[in-house]
């Protein structure tokens, strides 16, 4: 692994210990207990970064999401189907070793048929919201670990309405906007703002409000799905080359799978070949083949990614030794009572906090600050 990869590893293990802690906003409040005021450790939290899908309904937000890590673990489909936010943290692992997933509500078992994860998902959507059309702000975190991911953590979110449909309060419309809000609206949050080419971009979602929270466009990657589905005659070229609606990244046109691919079990290798296959044998994209396609997109966020962390690197080093400062505190008060698993979590963070300075430290002095390739 190269040190970026490292550094992004350890912000990613960091992020889910504090996640392990209770929630985030528990952790907070445990730390405000002990170490009082002014607090590194929410800060630390904040400052990492995160992916985070946003769209109409059915737009295709779930199966973007799949594509990029590369799997068939999501609930997918018309409707509203994800009716909880997923935190979803990838963790790259050493070359060979076996992919698995793990839930935090079930923090000892270790899934490894992603067949199960889709529908432990499924039912603790309906423990939470029962098997309604419901929604619920409280997350779902799931973690996967595989050598054939990047470090990453991404956020799937309940797809933006218009109106309530049966069973549903009329409110849903409003709560589901303020929830996809408390996510995107964070500095450190980078948006995949998923519209269907199906429809005109200018009845987009996931456009109006990407513009409202980041009007600059420099968090806003434009995913445009559903190629496939357009009317004859018609193409998406406007769009996908900047004319239509302009963002600083650039657009990226996605053939996920149809809803036949999926009632028949299309595995992820060959959607991803038939989406290549799309793009090179095209005539109205050929010419863009090589910068469309889920795999692109996956490479193209991993790289921003990158170099937001790199950029931020200074300030995180410094909430990091600011947070080693208040944990080692912590540590030494902590003849309190405290859970004992919460006592093992602030432990843990501390050892990767330690572990990223520590590496960030070799980094420098192994020459060039910030690179590595
Ligand atoms: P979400 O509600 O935004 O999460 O959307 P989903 O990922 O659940 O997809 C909704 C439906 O649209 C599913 O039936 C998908 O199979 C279908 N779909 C999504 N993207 C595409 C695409 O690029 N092409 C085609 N043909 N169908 C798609
Ligand atoms: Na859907
Ligand atoms: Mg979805």
């Amino acid at each position: 692994m190269t040190t970026m990869e490292s550094l992004i590893g350890l912000v990613n293990r960091i992020q889910r210990a504090c996640t392990m802690l209770g929630d985030y906003g528990g952790a907070c409040t445990m730390l405000g207990d002990y170490g009082g005021g002014d607090n590194a450790f929410s800060s630390l939290w904040e400052a990492l970064p995160s992916v985070a899908v946003v769209g109409g309904q059915s737009s295709g937000k779930s199966s973007v999401l799949e594509s990029i890590v590369g799997r068939d673990f999501l609930p997918r489909g018309s409707g509203i189907v994800t009716r909880r936010p997923l935190v979803l943290q990838l963790h790259k692992t050493e070359e060979g070793s076996q992919e698995y997933a793990e839930f935090l509500h079930l923090p000892k078992r270790r899934f490894t048929d992603f067949a199960a994860v889709r529908k432990e998902i499924q039912d603790e959507t309906d423990r939470v919201t029962g098997r309604t059309k419901q929604i619920s702000p409280v997350p779902i975190h799931l973690s996967i670990y595989s050598p054939n991911v990047v470090n990453l953590t991404l956020i799937d979110l309940p797809g933006l309405t218009k109106v309530a449909v049966e069973g549903q309060p009329e409110s849903i419309v409003q709560d589901i906007e303020v929830m996809v809000r408390t996510y995107v609206e964070k500095p450190n949050c980078i948006i995949l703002a998923i519209s269907p080419a199906n429809q005109d971009i200018a009845t987009s979602d996931a456009i109006k409000l990407a513009r409202e929270v980041d009007p600059s466009g420099e968090r806003t990657f434009g995913v445009l799905t559903k190629l496939d589905l357009m009317d004859k005659g018609t193409n998406a070229l406007d769009v996908l080359e900047g004319r239509s609606y302009r963002l600083q990244h650039p657009w990226v046109g996605i053939v996920n799978r149809s809803q036949a691919d999926i009632n028949k079990n299309v595995d992820m290798i060959i959607a991803r070949r038939k989406e290549r296959e799309y793009f090179a044998t095209s005539s109205d994209y050929g010419h863009l083949a090589s910068k469309m396609g889920s795999e692109y997109l996956a490479k193209l966020l991993s790289k921003h990614l990158e170099s937001v962390i790199r950029a931020r690197i200074p300030s995180i080093t410094s909430l990091i030794n600011k947070s080693i400062d208040e944990l080692e505190s912590e540590m030494d008060h902590l003849g309190r009572p405290i859970a004992v698993d919460a006592g093992a979590q602030l432990y843990t963070i501390l050892e990767l906090c330690r572990a990223f300075d520590r590496i960030f430290k070799e980094h420098l002095e192994g020459g060039r600050p910030g690179g590595d390739r």
